[in-house]
């Protein structure tokens, strides 16, 4: 894709052990057209082995023992870090900690972490011994979203392993590591491209879209766009765009309220914002997509706006009812 090939995701990986994962990620991210760099690797146990093996190959590292810290503490400690390093993901590869709900609110769409089962299943530790002792078949990894609830954020991807007769949690362990090292860095580069993928943010805009009132699809000049209204007299209130007329920019076009908004807007925050082709001159702004760190709730705000600047009275009279309440 040729945004990735511009920007690179940046990524601070947090380990507490081996770091196998950690090294997995790594020597992916020096392959070509690998979608994401690790700026950080960083942990809270001083001599992790992944820290020396980091280093040799050049990669910044940090250390910070949790010892006689609070946890939300030590979490401002790690994010600190990860914040300076420029890290816009943080991926976790064996890191022993709870983390806080506030830091992991913080960093909620932009945390991972790889599981050592076939989520839902065995949530916590011990996942091996406990697969072997209901009898399972398989086992296998999961790498999902981290959300305040431990192991339960969205699950990306998984790699099935099968169990042996006579394994051990060790045996079984080995063999699972050995599917987490191709598992995990493919879920990261396809996670961190995403947003420059133009079908996932069609996607994500199409959801949002359709999600406000009487709302339905129809293309306009070969765009996606969306109506508010009757099949028959529905009115656009968002644009889709792929990069049009020589702009770099996958964007949704909404509307502003005037021309003076439009320009102050495009203006002050440039790389959120751009005058479209054609239809800037009727106010309809261009919200920039495929850059680090889109913020969804605005996005969605964005969309409620222009909906409602278009939206037949008897709509926007109960959507006007419901915001005084
Ligand atoms: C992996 O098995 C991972 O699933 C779990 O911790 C282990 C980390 O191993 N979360 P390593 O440090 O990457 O070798």
């Amino acid at each position: 894709m040729a945004e990735n090939s511009r920007h690179k995701a940046k990524i601070a990986v947090f380990i507490s052990g081996a770091g196998t994962n950690m090294a997995a990620l790594l020597f992916a991210s020096r392959l070509p057209d690998a979608a994401f760099e690790i700026v950080l690797v960083a942990s809270n146990v001083r001599d992790a082995g992944g820290l020396a093996l980091a280093r040799l190959e050049g990669i910044e590292t940090f250390a910070h023992p949790h010892k006689g810290m609070t946890r939300e503490d030590h979490d401002a400690v790690m994010e600190s870090a990860a914040q300076q390093a420029g890290a816009e993901f943080i991926v976790l590869a064996g890191y022993m900690r709870i983390l806080s709900d506030a830091f992991v609110n913080r960093w909620q769409g932009r945390m991972l972490n790889i599981h050592p089962s076939l989520l839902p299943k065995y949530k916590g530790l011990d996942t091996f011994a406990r697969a072997i002792a209901a009898g399972d078949s398989h086992a296998g990894s999961s790498v999902h979203i981290v959300t305040p609830e431990l192991d339960a954020g969205e699950v990306l991807a998984q790699s099935v392993v099968a169990i042996a007769p006579d394994d051990t949690p060790e045996t079984l362990g080995e063999r699972v590591k050995l599917a987490e090292h191709q598992l995990y860095p493919r879920a990261v580069n396809e996670y961190v491209s995403r947003g420059f993928d133009p079908a996932f943010l069609l996607g994500r805009i199409r959801k949002l879209a359709l999600g406000l009132p009487e709302t339905h699809e129809r293309e306009s000049h070969g765009s996606p766009g969306f109506r508010v209204g009757s099949e028959k007299s529905g009115k656009f209130f968002a644009h889709f765009s792929d990069q049009h007329h020589g702009t770099p920019h996958i964007a949704v076009l909404v509307k502003t309220s005037s021309m003076d908004e439009l320009l102050s807007l495009v203006e002050t925050q440039p790389e959120v914002y751009f005058k479209p082709a054609y239809y800037g001159a009727s106010g309809w702004i261009g919200l920039i997509l495929n850059r680090p760190g889109v913020d969804w709730d605005h996005v969605g705000e964005w969309l409620e706006r222009s909906w409602r600047a278009v939206a037949p009275k008897r709509l926007t009279r109960m959507m006007d009812i419901e915001d005084e309440f």
